[in-house]
């Protein structure tokens, strides 16, 4: 059962809001401030499903993450009352919209506060595949390290590079502003012109294009019906055999299995992964290889960002509750950018 937290005098049985998990302290202190009453999942992990379905019911707000599935039986479990799921993400692909909107259900996220982070984190996949990080750390960690060699772990430049920025969202702007400081040239995909894109000198391309001729594809879409497996094993193999494939937006946006057999045949010759296609499982053969970086989905993993991230998910909770339009609302129609 989840631990119950806010000012003692209000709290209800259960309390008006679920937290699915322990999140950081703005957000709670926020609701609190608020006088609302809460529960968090005291464990730091997910909850199950069927404590999910159990905990739900009664509330009138739930604080969702990226690995709560919600949909039309955990609303309808929650019952009437339920005025607003605010998802703490950018990404709301584990909410089912239309079964909200049916139920006349807020859904939010967590837009602007988490970009710079996230961006920062896709350049530090970009380096680290490039200069082969990882492949080093673990070299100089497992004692067989020899001292310097003129031949020894050669990489990819960076600088002067083509990127190829699939998604010009907010996160794909930020990665492009930071290319832009690195001398690289910026190609990026998307069914709208960017006008942020173009300022910086970005030209947009057709996907073939952007597979063709990049050195360095970091991807920005949100996952959806159109943009599930976009990248499967046709698309992997018109990249050139140096190009290095990075993801920080969903892990179903490419087909993982035929990511791991293209980088065995090293078309792409390297990937730099945040996230999964069955978070935290990975495809088998993933870790065998050493020309991929394997992060722990920590785009918007900074202290900073996900206070941020926390405070913003109650203020939407705060505002649905007090019968006010929440701000961050995400609608069916809101297009496919992070
Ligand atoms: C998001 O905000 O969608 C991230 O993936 C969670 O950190």
């Amino acid at each position: 059962m989840p631990a119950r937290h806010g000012a003692p005098s209000i709290v209800r049985m259960p309390g008006e809001i679920l937290v699915t998990r322990r999140i950081p302290a703005a957000g709670v202190q926020s609701l609190a401030s608020a006088g609302l009453s809460f529960d968090v999942n005291p464990h730091d992990r997910p909850m199950t499903r069927e404590e999910l379905i159990q905990a739900v019911e009664g509330r009138r707000g739930v604080i969702s993450l990226v690995h709560d599935r919600i949909d039309g039986a955990l609303l309808a479990a929650a019952g009437s009352q339920l005025r607003i799921i605010a998802n703490m993400a950018v990404g709301y692909d584990n909410i089912d919209l239309a079964a909200a909107a049916e139920r006349r259900i807020f859904v939010t996220n967590t837009p602007d506060v988490l970009t710079e982070t996230t961006a920062d984190l896709a350049f530090a996949l970009i380096l680290a595949t490039a200069r082969r990080v990882g492949e080093g750390d673990r070299l100089v960690r497992s004692g067989r390290w020899a001292g310097w060699g003129p031949l020894e772990m050669l990489g990819r430049d960076v600088h002067g590079a083509t990127l190829g920025i699939l998604g010009a969202g907010r996160i794909g702007s930020a990665v492009g502003k930071r290319a832009v400081g690195f001398g690289m040239t910026v190609l990026y995909s998307d069914p709208l012109a960017s006008a942020e894109m173009e300022e910086l000198g970005g030209e947009r391309v057709e996907l073939d294009r952007l597979l063709d001729k990049s050195d360095f594809l970091s991807i920005h879409v949100s996952l959806n019906e159109r943009t599930h497996h976009l990248i499967g094993a046709q698309e992997l193999a018109r990249m050139k055999p140096s190009a290095c494939l990075v993801n920080t937006a969903r892990g179903s946006v490419i087909d993982e299995a035929a990511l791991v057999e293209a980088l065995r045949r090293g078309r792409p010759g390297c990937a730099g992964l945040d996230v999964y296609e069955r978070e935290p499982a990975l495809t088998p053969g993933l870790t065998d290889l050493d020309n991929v970086v394997l992060l722990p989905h920590l785009g918007s993993a900074s202290e900073r960002t996900r206070g941020s991230m926390a405070r913003l998910a109650a203020e939407n909770v705060i505002a649905a509750l007090a019968g006010e339009r929440p701000p961050n609302l995400v609608h069916p129609n809101v297009g496919d950018k992070a």
